[in-house]
């Protein structure tokens, strides 16, 4: 059994079983004409049952033959051009080659005997990354499992700085379209069921900010604490991004901790055509990046960036046998006493092999591409009769509904909606998303693949109109 422990003697080993998985992968890849084939789990679900965890085939070409048949075959291919659902991204190849390198030396970035080199990366990337926000001399910052922890943690930076006791008194203001990890932080975080305060969008769905100033003035005279305004610059559905200026404006004269989670609109930080879409993100006390998002990054690849680097001791603690105390004076880094987590993945690799790789620029031009797709999408669909498009996309996402012509009922167009994505998914043909606006069921597809073509989008669109009027069709036949 110890040959299966990568160290000096094995080398060879680990080499062969490495690349006979990237061959296999690579091949797949080669060979998808689909993003999905519809596999139900009724029909997988049997498959990965019948394997024996305890029955080991001790050959590593017949395990991936029985991973071809488990996952590989039905896995959904983010890579593909009509792959159109959620926030994934397809990953560049440097950041894969990262993964495959931190994996493999598989540093624990809690502390500096874990990991030496790999503390020093890891904090470049993150200064790298405060120094394109514009956060300033005394920013800080550390890489998390996601937006969701990165959100958390910011919102607990919040609530210290708050500086007051009463819990049940923190208020925190955040769109009515901002990602839930809002309120499940505020949740994690033992603040009130009112806490979360949804404040109003505008039609582009971005934070109506005179809303924004009704809401602080209702607290501050309720003798509440305004402990954090969340502005997204970003939406999960709609790319809107709130208006950073004015709200940074409003965290001054509050007194609120800015938190600007741009898990999606981070890609902008490195835009040749649309960084100042997000101008005003460089008042923010914390911003949240998911380079896994929009930065072309395997996941997991996200940090929280703070204006003050003081302020992550509020996530400090110190164990004798890890990180002691004296090791603060003796300057030894050590970046779990800036983290939630202990034993961490080095995924600040994935992006220096990329920034080292392709530089900044690349990943800025793909991002920029997917958003003049989005821009391109959104003039075929307002320019289609059988739609209705929801906003003009600031980054890269079109929320949208086929309306047929003959009918009226909206519940009737809301069925035929959600046929038409079950359908699609079943299908494999492409993979869309869905959301509700104003109660309504709508589509989405985000658009984050430098491959998808205009062609694709109408493609696709088709593909949708076609199975909504069978729907409708079919459900006319069982109303006669
Ligand atoms: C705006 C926004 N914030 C936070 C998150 C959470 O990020 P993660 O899924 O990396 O935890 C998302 C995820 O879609 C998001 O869209």
């Amino acid at each position: 059994m110890r040959s299966h422990l990568l160290n000096d003697t094995t080398a060879e080993h680990y080499r062969r079983s490495v690349i006979q998985g990237v061959e296999r992968v690579a091949a797949k890849l080669a060979t998808t004409e689909r993003p999905f084939t519809g596999v139900t789990v009724d029909a997988l679900a049997p498959r990965i049952d019948a394997i024996d965890l305890d029955r080991p085939l001790h050959d590593t070409a017949a395990v991936l033959d029985e991973l071809e048949d488990v996952y590989l075959r039905d896995a959904v291919y983010f890579h593909h051009p009509r792959y159109l659902a959620h926030l994934n991204c397809p990953v560049v190849i440097p950041a894969v080659l990262g993964e495959a390198v931190l994996s493999a030396v598989n540093s624990s970035l809690d502390t500096w005997d874990q990991s030496a080199g790999g503390t020093l990366i890891e904090r470049k990337i993150i200064d790298w990354t405060t120094r394109r926000i514009g956060l300033g001399p005394a920013a800080d910052g550390v890489f998390t499992s996601g937006g969701t922890q990165s959100n958390l943690q910011a919102l607990l930076l919040a609530r210290e700085e708050a500086k007051t006791d009463h819990l049940a008194k923190l208020r925190v203001f955040a769109s009515e379209v901002s990602h839930f990890s809002v309120q499940k932080s505020a949740k994690l975080l033992g603040l009130g069921p009112d806490a979360v305060v949804a404040v109003p969008v505008d039609h582009d769905k971005r934070m109506q900010t005179v809303a924004l100033a009704h809401e602080l003035e209702r607290c501050a005279e309720a003798g509440l604490v305004p402990m954090a305004v969340v502005a997204t610059a970003g939406t999960t559905d709609f790319g809107s991004i709130d208006p950073l200026p004015e709200i940074a404006g409003l965290c001054e004269q509050y007194g609120a901790w800015m938190h600007v989670d741009a898990a999606y609109g981070c890609g902008l930080l490195a835009s040749l055509k649309y960084r100042g879409r997000i101008d005003g993100i460089e008042h923010a006390d914390s911003v949240t990046v998911d380079y896994h998002k929009s930065f072309f990054q395997p996941v997991s690849s996200s940090a929280v960036l703070v204006r003050d680097a003081a302020t992550l001791r509020h996530a400090t603690y110190h164990a004798e046998y890890l990180n002691p105390r004296r090791m603060v004076t003796e300057r030894i880094p050590n970046q779990v006493d800036k983290s939630l987590q202990t034993t961490r993945r080095f995924d600040a690799l994935k992006l220096w092999m990329t920034l080292r790789v392709m530089g900044a620029d690349g990943i800025g031009r793909l991002f920029d591409e997917v958003c003049d797709l989005a821009a391109e999408g959104w003039r075929l669909l307002a320019a289609d009769p059988r739609f209705d498009v929801v906003v003009e996309p600031a980054l890269s996402t079109l929320v949208f509904r086929y309306i047929p012509a003959a009918v009226t009922d909206p519940a009737e167009i809301d069925r035929a909606n959600l046929y038409a994505r079950k359908a699609l998914f079943a299908s494999g043909d492409a993979v869309v998303a869905g959301t509700k606006v104003a109660g309504r069921h709508y589509l989405k597809f985000t658009l984050l693949n430098p491959e998808t073509t205009t062609a694709d989008i109408t493609a696709v669109l088709d593909l949708i109109a076609g199975h909504a009027e069978q729907y409708l069709g079919e459900s006319l036949d069982r109303a006669c």
